[in-house]
């Protein structure tokens, strides 16, 4: 028996008991000759004694003891005693009111000097990727993995409990567009063959419709190879959802419960039984982007009638021109440093802005090179939309819609940062966006594309749009996303099911019919024998657990993450292969390192 109690378990009612405990030595302290040590394993943390009076050769041993050694002790559990006429209680742990004094002492494995110290948090990230296996040691991550387990428990309870059927779908596949990039992996048998590793299990769930399961569910592996940020992993997971006979109303009211059985079963959290909605225009509108953090205002308006007419030609042109003119008025940040307006200036043409005008309002003046161009009514309809006030600073874009959505949300959320608007708030805030567009044009490669993935339903009313390439862009889709505090969680829609339909939006995304045969013949196939109608979800678990954590990276709630280069530092993957294995793959790399010059 290795263990009679874990380190978290021992109270004064186990005083006097002979007790065997495991783990790892957390730290050492020599008072005077006496070793105190702090036990810990995956539960906690126990203050065990070495006494030279009491055993001598134990507590010899014990001077040899190194942080992270993995041993065993047998000990009497004693209350802590008094020192120098003070308490040694220590109300931090919950084995504070007692310790073990060791009559045992068996190392069971020793410890070379750690690369780090386990009880500082640590900026390099590389350095705790290389050695994973210690950074897991730490408290945080360790009750992050635990957290995880909880939540995808809860969220398997509750989709059991609802009828739905876990079904693994293959992961050596072929490819189906998420909208990136595919790993392939090359087929030995089939030389000259790849598979592609699923983006999403998106048409084997629908296949499984077409089978008759009617409630699937899957935590499934998903793999993109694209650019990787905080909240984006090659390789990541997906509580993937499909059903049959089944509305937006009710993929609503079971993925409310899931989340509300997440945060509960998680970290002991009600959240609100029912999300607000709110349309992908109108996000667009209010907030710049299609995944609005609504725990802030900074709310975009609209000046675009404004500046019809204005001398001002800039706005002028926008306004008249097809364009929008509109403005966030950050309320009390008219004391913005010259650094940090250079900032917003960077993220408005990262963004797509041609420039970034602003408006000061300080000592009860209007202060910008442009309020000189402004009329009497443009200043009235200004102070009134914006509700100008002393110490406001106005921002302003102007262009294509699209364009100034995409700037003034992205100036939103930089001046909610530097303001520091959501310091402490600890809201969560859910949303579900609907009608998204279901096409959107690629102006690079000249072509349309789907936004959420090629078998989102059209909506009934807007299939007409569907007939004439210049009405494209009004089609709206079945389709939804639900995000919290500004984080894109999950998203979904309701699918095309009959044959003729699908054909028809993969030619309207530039899938020719050869094409269509090669790649999707086995869904056009299905979709031929009794498809029901069908529609589902995804939710990004890892995105979902970080939130819960509270961390602002899923890198911190995943086990054995990659960098932002894709790379596992740790095993040093991707690695370089043998000749030999590519011969038998039949693969051959043309990449040449570059030459130093
Ligand atoms: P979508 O592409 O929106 O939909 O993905 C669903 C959810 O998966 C999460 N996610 C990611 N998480 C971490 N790293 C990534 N690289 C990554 N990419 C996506 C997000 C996202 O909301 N088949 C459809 C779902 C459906 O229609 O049922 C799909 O995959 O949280
Ligand atoms: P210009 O006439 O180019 O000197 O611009 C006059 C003011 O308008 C400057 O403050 C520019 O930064 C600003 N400006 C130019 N283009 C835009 C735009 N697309 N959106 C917002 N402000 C702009």
């Amino acid at each position: 028996m290795f263990r009679t109690h874990h380190c978290n378990e021992l109270r004064k009612s186990h005083i006097g008991n002979t007790v065997t405990l495991v783990g790892w030595v957390n730290s050492n302290r020599d008072h005077a000759g006496v070793i105190f040590t702090d036990l810990r394993d995956r539960e906690g943390v126990t203050q065990i004694v070495f006494k030279s009076d009491e055993h001598p050769e134990v507590a010899e041993m014990s001077h040899k003891l190194r942080q992270e050694d993995v041993i065993q002790i047998v000990g009497v559990v004693s209350e802590r005693p008094e020192f120098n006429g003070q308490t040694t209680v220590n109300p931090n742990i919950d084995t504070g009111e007692v310790e073990v004094v060791v009559c045992e002492l068996r190392v069971l494995n020793k410890a070379d000097v750690l690369p780090f110290q386990l009880d500082k948090e640590l900026s390099n990230e590389d350095l705790r990727m290389k050695y994973r296996y210690l950074d897991l040691r730490r408290p945080r991550l360790r009750e992050n993995l635990r957290l995880r387990h909880r939540v995808t428990k809860a969220v398997r309870d509750h989709l059991d409990k609802n009828g739905f059927v876990e079904v693994e779908t293959p992961v050596l596949s072929k490819s189906t567009p998420e909208g990136a990039r595919d790993f392939l992996v090359p087929s030995r048998l089939s030389p000259g063959k790849f598979y592609a590793l699923p983006q999403a299990p998106q048409q084997y769930k629908q296949l499984l419709m077409v089978a008759g399961v009617e409630r699937y569910f899957q935590i499934a592996r998903c793999f993109r190879d694209e650019d990787l940020r905080a909240d984006r992993q090659p390789e990541f997971t997906q509580v993937d959802i499909e059903a049959s006979f089944i509305t937006q109303e009710d993929i609503f009211g079971l993925i409310e419960g899931i989340l509300s059985q997440a945060f509960a079963k998680g970290i002991g959290v009600k959240i609100p039984r029912k999300f607000p909605r709110m349309t992908y225009q109108e996000a667009m509108d209010r907030f710049g982007v299609d995944r609005p953090d609504t725990r802030y205002g900074l709310e975009i308006v609209d000046l675009t009638e404004v500046f019809v007419g204005s001398k001002f030609g800039v706005f002028q042109r926008a306004a008249e021109g097809g364009g929008v003119v509109r403005a966030i008025n950050a309320k009390g940040f008219a004391g913005i440093t010259t650094g940090q307006v250079k900032r917003l200036e960077e993220v408005a043409k990262e963004a797509g802005a041609g420039g970034l005008a602003y408006i000061k309002v300080e000592g009860g003046e209007w202060k910008s090179p442009i309020v000189k161009f402004f009329g009497e009514a443009e200043r009235a309809a200004l102070q009134e939309k914006l509700k100008i006030e002393e110490g406001d600073l106005i921002l302003f874009g102007c262009d294509k819609w699209e364009v100034v959505c995409n700037v003034l949300g992205r100036l939103r959320t930089e001046v909610c940062g530097m303001q520091g608007i959501l310091e402490g708030n600890t809201d969560l805030n859910f949303l579900w966006v609907t009608d998204f567009p279901l096409l959107g044009y690629d102006a690079e490669e000249g072509r349309w594309g789907a936004v959420h993935h090629p078998f989102t339903r059209p909506k009934a009313e807007d299939v007409a749009f569907l007939e004439d390439e210049a009405t494209f862009g009004k089609v709206r889709a079945d389709a939804y996303d639900v995000v919290l505090n500004g984080v894109e969680i999950g998203g979904g829609s309701i699918r095309i099911h009959e044959q003729g339909l699908q054909a028809r939006v993969f030619t309207i995304l530039g899938i020719s019919e050869e094409e269509q045969e090669a790649n999707f013949s086995h869904i056009l196939t299905a979709f031929r024998f009794g498809a029901p109608p069908h529609g589902g979800i995804a939710l990004g678990l890892d995105r979902l657990v970080m939130l819960i954590a509270g961390e602002s990276s899923i890198r911190e709630v995943i086990a054995f993450p990659k960098n932002n280069k894709g790379v596992d530092l740790m095993s040093d993957s991707p690695a370089e292969v043998d000749f030999k294995q590519l011969r038998e793959l039949y693969v051959k790399s043309t990449f040449q390192e570059k030459k130093k010059v």
